[in-house]
């Protein structure tokens, strides 16, 4: 069990719907620092919607090396669980409260969609424990920005 988290802030891009494709839709936020790692892998995390909101995410870091080999553009990406509508431009806090696993590259979508299962099985279990009433209040950080909170 950690008390560290990671916190980003930012607004929802429109990522290349494969997401959608896949039958895993995801919010997707830049991140600031393209040449860096903190906090890159798979998460179990809640997301605070702009109207104060929390919902759990299974959530990934990094540069999805299935798609784009090592050198993708580094971004957030959150699949909200049980969650359906629309997220574009709305600016969202993402908590990456317990690290499910590394970024792989994956054979195929079918491995990526096995691995996406369980990470959200992971995810839910996570949020339940843990409930967003007890996440460490952020401050305020730059759009993208990855940050450390220790609590
Ligand atoms: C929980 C989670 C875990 C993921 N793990 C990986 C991974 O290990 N490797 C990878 O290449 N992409 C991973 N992805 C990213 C998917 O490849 C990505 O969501 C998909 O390509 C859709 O991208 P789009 O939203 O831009 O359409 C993950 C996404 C989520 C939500």
């Amino acid at each position: 069990m950690t008390s560290e988290y990671f916190v980003v802030r930012g607004a929802v891009e429109h990522g290349d719907e494969r997401g959608r494709e896949l039958g895993f839709p995801t919010a997707n936020i830049a991140l600031r620092d393209q040449a860096g790692s903190v906090g890159d892998g798979v998460w179990a995390g809640w997301v605070r919607r702009a109207d104060g909101t929390h919902v759990p995410a299974a959530i990934s870091v990094g540069r999805r090396p299935t798609y784009y080999g090592a050198d993708g553009y580094r971004l957030l990406e959150a699949h909200l669980l049980d969650f359906a509508g629309d997220l574009y431009d709305e600016t969202l806090v993402v908590w990456l409260g317990s690290h499910l696993r590394d970024q792989e590259a994956y054979a195929s979508a079918e491995d990526l969609i096995t691995a996406l299962k369980s990470d959200i099985a992971a995810a839910t279990q996570w949020a339940a424990a843990h409930p967003a009433a007890a996440l460490p209040a952020v401050e305020e950080s730059a759009p993208g920005e990855v940050r450390r909170l220790v609590g």
